[in-house]
């Protein structure tokens, strides 16, 4: 039985995928042979709570110099982290010259307006080419990954941080005993600690399945995060959930007795307790109904493809390579998937081999249906897309049920 990373009691594994390619490995037909493929599973850990994927895969296989996701490709989610730095600002930062850290910051979408406010900031970021996207920019960039040393070395270099901040990377971090020991190297005594991550209530409440890849290494609940931090002598002092990738809690931490604990940690902690996310009765029936989502999704796909009607996908998402390996959805149901991110045209989708084709391909021959696995951004989509519709084009949606729409 695999060990808990945050606690090394054993833990109870109850969905597995099976064999699952990288989810952001985009290839070439050249490399079809050489693909890589690892037993997807997640389990829970009925000790610290903690729900998690049972292999790791090498960070250095996800991420580096041709990492496929570029944040500033959605206009929505740069609103969000515009809207993300003037809450830092307004209740977080000093007056006095304040000192922001974030860590995966990616392209800059959150630091370059820290960057703009001529607020001292600074970006640790792996990816050599989305972190040069961000240096281009003139946002501050260390090429690293963050960990206790990192920490240690950019305290002694830069000076203690009174912010540092996250968004969908703590939980992409195995070693994140050592990433906690390398915030509280780098932060101020009264500094905070603030970032945002999918919710594991979400994706119990919406079957989002999908959000379970090789990136993802830990499904955060308040419980478990609680959990862990206080074993680093931190507490959890606010969170907000928040509407973005399917459903998102931001959190802020401090050091132990420094910052008053917000009610609505504790109304949180109720609500996942009505919720069940404690119980292992609750991840045997999120199993069940991540299967049943699956025969749905194949029924339906397959019933669309059997009358004749052009199916394609829209959105090459990490998340795509989940529902696309576990429902065995290929190139046969699905024509191509439409995707706005240069690097990812003309490859080709991990493990079922789907063109990616850029989105001009969409707009110029609508399909009759458009799988939509880009959902967690399906409201911006939507809208933009109005001619799809009014021409009589459909979009299937899977989350959080499947549906024709
Ligand atoms: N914060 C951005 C990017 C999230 S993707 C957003 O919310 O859109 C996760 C990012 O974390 C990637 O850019 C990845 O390269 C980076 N990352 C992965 N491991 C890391 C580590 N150990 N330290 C810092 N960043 C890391
Ligand atoms: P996203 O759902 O943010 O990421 P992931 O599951 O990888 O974490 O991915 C967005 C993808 O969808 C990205 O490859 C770009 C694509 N996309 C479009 O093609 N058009 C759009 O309008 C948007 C918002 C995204």
């Amino acid at each position: 039985m695999t060990a808990c990373l945050i606690c090394g009691a054993p833990i109870n594994p109850f969905l597995s995928f099976g064999k699952m390619p990288i989810a952001n490995g985009f290839l070439l037909p050249e490399n079809f042979n050489k693909e890589f493929f690892f037993d997807l599973q997640v389990g829970h850990c009925q000790k610290c709570q903690m729900v998690q994927l049972t292999e790791l895969v090498d960070p250095g296989m996800l991420f580096h110099e041709n990492y496929a996701y570029f944040s500033s490709i959605s206009v929505r989610m740069a609103r969000h982290f515009k809207q993300f730095a003037d809450y830092v600002q307004d209740y977080y930062l000093p007056k006095k010259n304040p000192f922001v850290v974030e860590i995966g910051s990616n392209d800059g979408i959150m630091l370059q307006n820290f960057m703009q406010a001529g607020i001292r900031h600074l970006g640790i970021e792996p990816s050599t080419n989305v972190a040069n996207a961000a240096i281009a920019k003139g946002v501050n960039t260390v090429v690293r990954f963050f960990s206790e040393e990192t920490g240690e070395a950019l305290r002694k270099e830069f000076g203690a941080a009174d912010v540092i901040l996250g968004a969908n990377v703590i939980c992409h971090l195995p070693n994140i005993h050592s990433v906690l020991q390398g915030i509280k190297a780098l932060l101020k005594d009264e500094g905070l600690f603030i970032f945002e991550e999918p919710y594991l209530g979400d994706i119990v409440q919406k079957i989002s399945y999908d959000q379970i890849y090789d990136e993802h290494v830990f499904y955060f609940s308040l419980n478990s995060l609680s959990w862990l931090f206080n074993e680093h002598d931190m507490e959890i002092v606010d969170v907000l959930p928040q509407n973005v990738h399917g459903g998102s809690m931001r959190y802020a931490v401090g050091r132990k007795g420094v910052w008053p604990v917000k009610p609505a940690v504790h109304e949180h902690l109720a609500e996942e307790k009505a919720l069940g996310l404690g119980e292992a009765d609750t991840y045997e029936r999120l199993r069940q109904a991540i299967h049943r989502s699956k025969e749905q999704l194949v029924y339906l796909l397959t019933e669309i493809k059997g009358q004749g009607h052009r199916l394609v996908g829209y959105g090459a998402t990490s998340k795509s390579t989940t529902v696309t390996n576990f429902c065995g959805i290929g190139p046969d149901l699905i024509e191509f998937i439409s995707d706005t991110t240069p690097g990812k045209q003309g490859k080709y989708s991990p493990g079922v081999h789907i063109p990616v084709l850029p989105y001009e391909r969409f707009k110029e021959n609508y399909p009759n249906y458009a799988l939509l696995f880009a959902w967690n951004h399906g409201e911006e989509i939507m809208d933009k897309e109005e001619d799809f519709r009014a021409w009589g084009g459909k979009w299937v949606v899977y989350v959080p049920q499947v549906t024709v729409i």
